[in-house]
């Protein structure tokens, strides 16, 4: 309660006291409006922690912000949320541990930032989106522990070494470095995930998604892109100075000539691509274990960090995204096997329909998972055909490319939302799949997916044949069915070549 109470200006008392709003309060009170985020799926119990830091400075794209008259793409630092497995034992259901709440703080920035991109810029009215964010949000939590200890993989042979400190000590270093290299040997180094938010999205959206991922064995880093394509993001300097980033539309720039939508597309994939290095480059950081990294974040511990010297597998870096970030991950793998772009794989979440066209240069090992709801409705894709068609045509030219439908689902349903408030979900986008068995489809999926990298092997739907080649654009009784490992359905159109 206090939250969204503490700055109240008479204006702003004016508004939340309206008879209105008032009621609708009332009528919350009376029904549990959203439901907490459910355990994740896999094994083990998930370490969070919210990471900034310090990146080469660089300019990605020159234009100037109207309202600041600074730099709109300036890549200063980068801020991730990292989701691992801990050695931690799982806890038991009821004792379930919370990392942090799920809006990010403070709520009056996300809420401010939303009413901005809905083109509000009265500040009272702009209070009205806090307040019903803080309604809607503020109560749920994000399952996992803040800070936790990194997965060890073989605990016992660590307790065989118990003695290893009191020995280490007579040890000279060359002898120690050594002993470190078997140990990170011996404790096996685990793969990682980059991912990326879509449009209007921010890096805690997909909580429960990526959370889960993690829980199988993987670590994962969720960006939160400060390409001005969220509600709004706060960027952390050295010396305790911040910077607030806005979402920002064409008008907001001043450039001549002025932005085109492509233009501003551009600037943004470019930038992201921009923090996608950067994060690949902090994994390699943390696996070095030598400069200990800066967390920026204000009230962020790092305790957890040293714990991933050597731990890291940065041969198995996968690159993931939703929307405009599936546009990204897809952009990202034309670099795929570079010095700068050290990335085995891809998955995408939903393709953009209006983020700028698709990079068809991929020779790596792509996942394209649509919602029932993105697959159904087709449009003109940037005069190339129907959007399906781009995409299959482009998965179908890779070496080893799924792409997939999972029925009944729609284009939110790999975010927390569907999870959070289900009636709200279910009556703006007509789901008729049950949200957590999509989110369990697409988190076993994505697992089953990035097993397949290290294995070879192929297994839940990935085993499957082509069940519909076209999709919504061929005959409706050509378009067969595979069962998913909860019950879902997914329409399989192309599978890797043999
Ligand atoms: C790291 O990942 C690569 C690529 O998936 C795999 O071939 C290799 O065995 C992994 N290395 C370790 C130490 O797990």
């Amino acid at each position: 309660m206090v939250f969204g109470l503490s700055h109240l200006t008479p204006r702003r008392i004016i508004i939340f006291t309206s008879a209105s709003l008032l009621f609708w309060i009332f009528v919350f009170s009376l029904t549990p409006i959203t439901s907490p985020l459910p355990p994740y799926t896999g094994p083990h119990e998930v370490g969070i922690l919210d990471v900034e830091t310090e990146v080469q400075k660089r300019v990605v794209h020159g234009a100037i912000l109207k309202e600041t008259g600074e730099k709109a793409f300036e890549l200063e630092t980068l801020a991730i949320t990292l989701y691992y497995p801990s050695s931690l034992p799982l806890a038991s259901p009821r004792s379930r541990p919370w990392a942090r709440p799920w809006l990010p703080q403070p709520i009056s920035l996300i809420g401010t930032g939303y009413a901005r991109l809905a083109g509000i810029s009265f500040k009272p009215l702009q209070s009205v989106f806090t307040f019903g964010l803080w309604l809607l949000g503020s109560s749920t939590v994000i399952p996992g522990v803040v800070d936790a200890p990194l997965l060890t993989g073989a605990e016992k042979i660590l307790e065989g070494g118990a003695g290893a400190g009191g020995l280490g000590k007579i040890l000279g270093a060359a002898e120690q470095e050594h002993m470190e290299l078997k140990r990170s040997k011996e404790l096996g180094t685990l793969p990682c995930v980059v991912f990326t938010h879509g449009m209007a999205g921010m890096s805690q959206s997909y909580s429960h998604y990526l959370g889960s991922i993690a829980s199988y064995g993987y670590v994962v880093a969720a960006v939160e892109h400060r390409d001005g394509s969220g509600p709004g993001t706060i960027v952390h300097y050295l010396d305790g100075k911040e910077k607030k980033v806005w979402h920002m539309k064409l008008r907001d720039f001043e450039t001549t000539p002025p932005m085109t939508d492509l233009d501003l597309k551009e600037a943004q994939l470019n930038f992201r691509e921009a923090e996608i290095v950067e994060t690949i480059k902090l994994f390699a950081q943390l696996n070095e274990g030598e400069a200990p990294v800066v967390n920026l974040k204000p009230d962020s511990p790092r305790e957890a960090l040293p714990g991933f010297k050597g731990r890291l597998n940065l041969s198995a870096v996968t690159v993931a995204g939703h929307s405009y970030g599936a546009t990204g991950a897809m952009q990202a793998l034309k670099f795929a096997g570079t010095k700068e772009m050290p990335i085995n794989a891809g998955i995408a979440l939903d393709p953009g329909k209006g983020s700028g066209p698709l990079n068809k240069d991929i020779d790596v090992p792509v996942l394209v998972m649509q919602s029932g709801e993105w697959t159904e409705k087709q449009v003109e894709f940037y005069g190339q055909g129907k959007h399906f068609d781009v995409v299959r045509k482009i998965i179908d030219s890779v070496k080893e490319g799924w792409f997939m439908t999972l029925t009944g689902s729609a284009h939110p349903s790999c975010t927390d939302a569907p999870l959070i408030v289900p009636w709200i979900m279910k009556m703006v986008t007509g789901t008729t799949l049950d949200p957590k068995v999509a989110l369990r489809e697409y988190i076993d999926t994505s697992v089953r997916f990035l097993e397949y990298l290290q294995t070879g092997e192929k297994k839940g739907v990935l085993a499957s044949e082509v069940t519909s080649k076209a999709g919504p654009l061929g005959e409706a009784e050509k378009r067969k069915k595979v069962k998913g490992e909860y019950g879902a359905e997914w329409e399989v159109h192309v599978v890797p070549r043999e």
